[in-house]
C-alpha cells in the first residue's frame, strides 16, 4: 500500500532522515519506533507531503506522491495525525471533525452527518456538541484521530496517539486502532509503549539517529541487540545477556 524507498532530510548539518526505506501492507497495522529525536515524525511528514524529501520516493496505492501537497496526498486516501493536537478550542467537537469531511464533500450538513457518526464511532458521542476546550488528553487524541478518518482515508498515520495517556486510556485507544483496521483502513503508527506496540502490529520498524536499524514482529524487535544498544546505550545488549 505504502512504498518508501532511500528517503533522506537533513536540516542544516543534521541528517534527520537517512536513506530510510520501508513498505506498509494493505490493511495491516505497522509501527515505526525509534528513541527521541530519531526522525520518526520528519518521516510521516515526508510521507504525507508536509516536507519535501531530499532524496527518496514514496509510492502510495502505485501512485508516485514525491513531493505532492498534504491535501493532494489526503484526496488520494492517506491522512496523518500530528504529534501535538490543536484542535480549534472555540468550535465543538463536531465541528472539528467536520473539518476532515471537508474534504470529500462541501456540503455542511452531509459534512455535519459525516463527523458525528464518526465522532460517535471512536467514543466521543456525549462530547460532540460540546467545545473541543473541554476535552480532556485523551479525548484531544480520539478528536485528533476522528478529524484525519472523517476525510475517509485508505491508510492512516499516527504520531503518538498514546502519549501522555493512563493504562486504562491507552486500552481504549488500543481498541479503537484496532476497530479502524477491523474497517478496512491500513495504519501506520509511531509509538513509544511497547505494550501498545505489541498488541497492535504485525510489524515493527526502528529508527535511531535517522537510519533504519531494525525491521521485524514485537517479538524480534524485542529482542534485537541494535535496538536495546538504541534505546539504553552502547553496551546494553550484552550486559542484559550476560545478567540473563
Ligand atoms: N523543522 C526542523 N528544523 C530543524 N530541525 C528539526 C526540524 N524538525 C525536526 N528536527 C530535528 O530532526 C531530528 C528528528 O526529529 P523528529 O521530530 O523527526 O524526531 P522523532 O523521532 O519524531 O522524535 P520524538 O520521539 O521526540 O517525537 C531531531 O534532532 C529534531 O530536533
Ligand atoms: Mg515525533
Amino acid at each position: 500500500m505504502l512504498e518508501v524507498t532511500h528517503l533522506s532530510k537533513s536540516f542544516g548539518g543534521l541528517r534527520a532522515v537517512n536513506n530510510v526505506s520501508l513498505t506498509v501492507p494493505q490493511g495491516a497495522i505497522t509501527a515505526l519506533i525509534g528513541p527521541n529525536g530519531a526522525g520518526k515524525t520528519t518521516t510521516f511528514a515526508m510521507i504525507a507531503g508536509f516536507i519535501r524529501p531530499d532524496q527518496g520516493s514514496i509510492t502510495f496505492a502505485g501512485t508516485d506522491i514525491t513531493g505532492l501537497r498534504p491535501d493532494r496526498i489526503a484526496a488520494l486516501g492517506m491522512v496523518r495525525t500530528f504529534q501535538i493536537t490543536q484542535p480549534f478550542a472555540g468550535l465543538t467537537v463536531a465541528e472539528n471533525i467536520r473539518v476532515g469531511a471537508f474534504l470529500r464533500t462541501s456540503d455542511p450538513d452531509a459534512a455535519m452527518t459525516a463527523a458525528r457518526e464518526i465522532g460517535s464511532r471512536l467514543g466521543l458521542a456525549t462530547f460532540l456538541d460540546r467545545p473541543a476546550a473541554a476535552l480532556t488528553v485523551a479525548g484531544r487524541k480520539r478528536l485528533e484521530v476522528a478529524r484525519a478518518l472523517a476525510t475517509n482515508p485508505q491508510m492512516l498515520l499516527l504520531d503518538e496517539v498514546m502519549a501522555g495517556l493512563n493504562p486504562s486510556e491507552i486500552n481504549g485507544i488500543v481498541e479503537m486502532i484496532q476497530a479502524i483496521r477491523a474497517a478496512g483502513v491500513t495504519i501506520l503508527l509511531i509509538e513509544h509503549i511497547m505494550q501498545a506496540v505489541a498488541a497492535l502490529a504485525e510489524q515493527v520498524h526502528v529508527l535511531a539517529e535517522g537510519t533504519l536499524i531494525a525491521s521485524g514482529t514485537p517479538r524480534e524487535i524485542a529482542n534485537n541487540p541494535a535496538v536495546i544498544e538504541a534505546y539504553l546505550g552502547h553496551g546494553a545488549a550484552a550486559k542484559m545477556a550476560h545478567h540473563a
